[in-house]
């Protein structure tokens, strides 16, 4: 597919529904994010959680293969983080990454958390990305272009200091998770494909405080900074309304 996907009243209210049980399953999953907890832990439950709410299935579950609900990105993981064994500790940030299925369609959704106490500079790091991602919202309404919401993006986490992760983008998503458009977290205003009502969208900052350089961990999946730094990853799947935009998830 090479152009928006419209849908209908219809599906409207089912991505409404779908992306509402998402933003609670985040939400409680983030209350967990605790020192001492293992990211396989906070996958459990977000499972269940979705699970827990008729009609909705976690869409990441295998998905390619991936073998889980939950992407658990630690400190210097960008994306894809497997939940595993590994026990958070105070200090540490980790991006909670998932999407649902309700209705047959997909939303998407991330938020990167602190763990205990964090550093002042990481703090700081964070409050950039998030603000990214708002700023880059608060432009959807009919007639947006692509590149304005990648060049918002871009020069905000770049004039603070950070970088964009280049090569990971934002997307359209519907009745597939990854679909037409990209939405790159840098570019140029008025250039790129021009946002209609009654489409969604994924946008979703991948910062890094240090190199957009990454690399994939032998697990397959992780992506990590090549250099270690600390990457924020903040995602919202956006409605575009005839006045301009809903937060689904
Ligand atoms: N939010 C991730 C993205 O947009 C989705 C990861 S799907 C996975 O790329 F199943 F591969 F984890
Ligand atoms: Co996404």
């Amino acid at each position: 597919m090479s152009q928006f996907q419209l849908f209908s009243a219809k599906q409207i209210e089912a991505l409404r529904n779908g992306g509402a049980i998402l933003a609670g399953c985040l939400e409680e999953v983030s209350q967990h994010a605790l020192p001492g907890v293992t990211t396989k832990e906070l996958d459990r439950i977000a499972e269940q959680f979705i699970r827990s709410h008729e009609g909705a299935l976690p869409a990441f579950l295998g998905y390619n293969g991936y073998p889980a609900t939950l992407c658990t990105s630690v400190n210097d993981a960008c994306v894809h983080g497997l939940p595993g064994s590994r026990v958070l500790k105070d200090g540490d940030i980790v991006a909670l990454d998932c999407g649902v299925i309700f209705g047959g369609l997909y939303t998407d959704a991330c938020v990167t958390v602190g763990v205990g106490l964090l550093a002042e500079e990481t703090k700081q790091f964070l409050a950039v990305s998030h603000g990214a991602l708002d700023a880059a919202c608060a432009l959807v309404k009919p007639g947006t272009k692509i590149g304005n919401i990648s060049s918002t993006i871009q020069h905000m986490v770049e004039g603070s200091g950070y970088s964009c992760v280049k090569m990971l983008t934002g997307h359209g998503l519907g009745t597939t998770l990854h679909q037409f458009p990209d939405v790159p977290n840098v570019g140029r205003a008025g250039t790129g494909p021009v946002l209609p009502a009654h489409t969604i969208i994924a946008i979703e900052p991948i910062t890094s405080m240090g190199t957009d350089d990454i690399r994939e961990l032998p697990d397959g999946w992780t992506i990590v900074t090549a250099d270690g730094s600390f990457s924020g990853h903040f995602e919202h799947t956006v409605l575009v309304t005839e006045e301009g935009y809903k937060i689904l998830a």
